[in-house]
């Protein structure tokens, strides 16, 4: 099939990359002259662990290329996937601007039928507005069909999850628009979802707002848990054992950052309050989330006695590992939080410090964890990168002030890091259950 995708961001670039590698034909299209000579070339714009290569392998085989015309990639195919970005607004409500563009341009360039495919996160209504701007402007009567087809990746295993997608939801008007994208995605053989465009609208952002729900609530009960000495670990882990919960997404830590949650949540309570329902649960969310860097300086704070004068070293700082997305980054609001208190902060991470750097060239940027640890007070781990994981801890006790480590994704097992000579914090494991460990 000839294809054709708008927008070259996470979701555009890997669509359209993995959907030339299944066979098709596919004009990846960006108004970013700079960005489509780097794809032309088989360099990604975006980190993604498998991209590269990919895109290297269909550029050799012609089956992908770049272009920043969407006019003259919407003559040429038959399915035109929009992929831009809807950026949040002031109010929190997203920015359509570059949906409502890509619809004008495709309807000016239409030819002949065409399924007009949205991927980008919108609100309910949005494929209705498609239609309509691609009705506006088109200049001659030729058929079309909206869809939505919300995508699910996860940035750093955006390619596996773009072949092995949980569930696969096509929201359609008809029969006829909706069977040519099920025979776009067949050879994948995963579930598929027919539904209408609201409905599919609605999924993407209720599941998204589901998974920072249970961040969030998993975060409220570690709260709980520190102020009675229970341990949240154990809590999550007992409560994920009922199938009906899962394990999934129950890690207490310093909550969710990124390009997604956040976003999504703040665009879905601006749905609801247009449609005159209550938005207390979707605010309870982002509140839960916001307070999680604030309460971590604040352990921090009470440890240290004040933050004046102190040096406190970040392990981490991209918004999760195996990226170098620094979006809605908890690390970032520590960095703010720490240099107001008039702490020293020092940080590496493995990828996103020249990100970060930019943004905030007062931290000092260390080469590994053990320089971040030389003379520091206390360390924070924000972000669970694998290098992380099995560190000399010897090492880093001993070139530290203080031997104070702070566990933002309870990471560590809390015995060994006492036992090692740390003050050990982890979110929400106020208890030391190591002798009822010893017994199992
Ligand atoms: C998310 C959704 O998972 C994906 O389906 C959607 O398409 C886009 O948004 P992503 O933003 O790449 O993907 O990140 P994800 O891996 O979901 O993690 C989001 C944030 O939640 C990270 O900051 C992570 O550290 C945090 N998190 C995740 C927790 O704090 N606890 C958990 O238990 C899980």
């Amino acid at each position: 099939m000839k294809i054709a995708v708008a927008g070259t961001g996470y979701v555009g670039l890997v669509t359209g990359v993995v959907f030339a590698d299944l066979g098709n034909e596919v004009a990846c299209v960006d108004i970013d002259p700079v960005k489509v000579d780097a794809i032309n070339k088989g360099q990604s714009p975006i980190y993604e662990p498998g991209l590269d290569e990919m895109l290297q392998r269909n550029l050799e085989e012609e089956r992908i290329r770049a272009t920043t015309d969407l006019e003259g990639a919407t003559r040429e195919t038959e399915v035109i996937f929009i992929c831009v970005g809807t950026p949040p607004t002031d109010t929190g409500e997203p920015d359509l601007r570059y949906v409502d563009e890509a619809a004008a341009t495709i309807g000016r360039a239409l030819n002949g039928y065409k399924i007009i495919v949205n991927k980008s996160t919108v609100p309910v209504g949005t494929g209705d507005r498609v239609r309509r701007i691609i009705e506006q402007h088109r200049a001659e009567p030729h058929e079309f069909d909206v869809v939505s087809n919300p995508e699910f990746l996860r940035e750093g295993s955006a390619i596996h999850d773009t072949l092995n997608p949980d569930r696969i939801v096509i929201g359609a008007d008809n029969a006829r628009a909706a069977m040519k994208i099920v025979e776009l995605y067949a050879p994948l053989e995963r579930p598929m979802l027919i539904t209408n465009l609201a409905t599919a609208e609605i999924i993407k952002y209720a599941s998204n707002t589901f998974l920072a729900l249970k961040i969030s609530y998993i975060n409220a009960i570690a709260d709980l848990c520190e102020r009675t000495g229970a341990d949240v670990v154990q809590v999550a882990k007992a409560m994920g054992y009922d199938q009906r919960i899962g394990h999934a997404f129950l890690q207490a830590g310093l909550g969710f950052g990124g390009s997604c949650f956040p976003k999504d949540v703040q665009a879905f309570m601006h749905t609801v309050q247009r449609y005159q329902l209550d938005p207390t649960l979707y605010q309870q969310i982002l509140a839960i989330n916001n307070a999680r860097p604030v309460q971590m300086v604040e352990r921090v704070r009470e440890r240290l006695g004040g933050l004046e004068g102190r040096t406190v070293g970040l392990l981490g700082l991209a918004f999760k590992p195996n990226t170098d997305d620094i979006r809605e980054a908890r690390a970032l609001e520590l960095i703010k939080l720490l240099l107001q208190a008039g702490a020293t902060v020092k940080a590496y991470d493995p990828v996103a410090m020249p990100r970060v750097q930019p943004l905030h060239p007062e931290v000092v940027y260390c080469r590994n964890a053990y320089e971040v640890a030389e003379n520091a007070d206390a360390l924070v781990l924000v972000t669970e990168w694998n290098e992380f994981r099995q560190l000399n801890f010897e090492r880093i006790r001993n070139a530290m002030r203080q031997p104070n480590l702070f566990d933002g994704r309870n990471l560590y097992d809390p015995q060994r890091m006492r036992k090692l000579g740390f003050y050990y914090y982890g979110v929400g494991r106020a208890a030391d259950n190591g002798e009822f460990k010893a017994m199992l």
